[in-house]
């Protein structure tokens, strides 16, 4: 694993046991549709994506970033689909995308990982469209047959603080 922080700043992983996971819709926001994103929606969902990192609280995704363009972003989203057959779920409000989360589905060890993370566009945040996706991504990994779900994060950050574990996310430290 490579440890220098201002490439991977990651120091804690939450993870989800999707066997006992529970269907419960988070209180639905009828505006609001996750779908898949197109391919000719990859470089706005890959703008969303840098913007809402930026734009985080106390910036903890600042270093990160210097190694990510939005065009990059957009290549890496693009490639991955690609090799990995990654998908990008997107929620919409009245033709909009308002945020973005890339999967992976590994079949071999029964793993989807969120390799975007999930990121809410931020004049949208605080209205329950995170917590729609993260349930939208969990319910269609167990659909999938996979038995996890896990992500990387940053310790102390709002994802790590309130989306994650509030829908059933177990965090797992990564050691220093
Ligand atoms: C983390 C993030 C995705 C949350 O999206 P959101 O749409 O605001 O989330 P929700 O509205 O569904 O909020 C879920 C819960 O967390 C709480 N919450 C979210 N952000 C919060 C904040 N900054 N402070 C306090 N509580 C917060 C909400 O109040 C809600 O709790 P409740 O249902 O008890 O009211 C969004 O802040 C974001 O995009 N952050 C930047 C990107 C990022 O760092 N993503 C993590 C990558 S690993």
């Amino acid at each position: 694993m490579n440890r220098d922080t201002s490439i991977r700043p990651f120091n804690c992983v939450f993870r989800w046991d999707l066997s006992t996971f529970n269907y419960q819709d988070p209180t639905q926001t009828a505006e609001t549709r996750v779908r898949l994103a197109l391919e000719n929606e990859i470089g706005s969902a890959a703008e969303l994506w840098y913007d809402g990192l930026s734009r985080e609280e106390g910036s903890p995704w600042e270093s990160y970033l210097k190694k990510w363009t939005p065009a990059s972003a957009a290549k890496w989203f693009l490639d991955s689909k690609k090799r990995l057959g990654t998908k990008m779920l997107v929620p919409e409000q009245q033709e909009v995308i308002v945020g973005v989360n890339g999967i992976i589905s590994e079949k071999n060890s029964g793993k989807g990982r969120f390799f975007t993370g999930i990121v809410v566009s931020p004049n949208y945040r605080r209205r329950g469209i995170g917590s729609l996706l993260l349930h939208k991504t969990l319910s269609d990994l167990k659909k999938e047959g996979l038995r996890c779900a896990e992500v990387e994060t940053i310790q102390g950050i709002p994802a790590a603080k309130y989306l994650y574990p509030k829908h059933g996310g177990k965090s797992i430290q990564v050691p220093a």
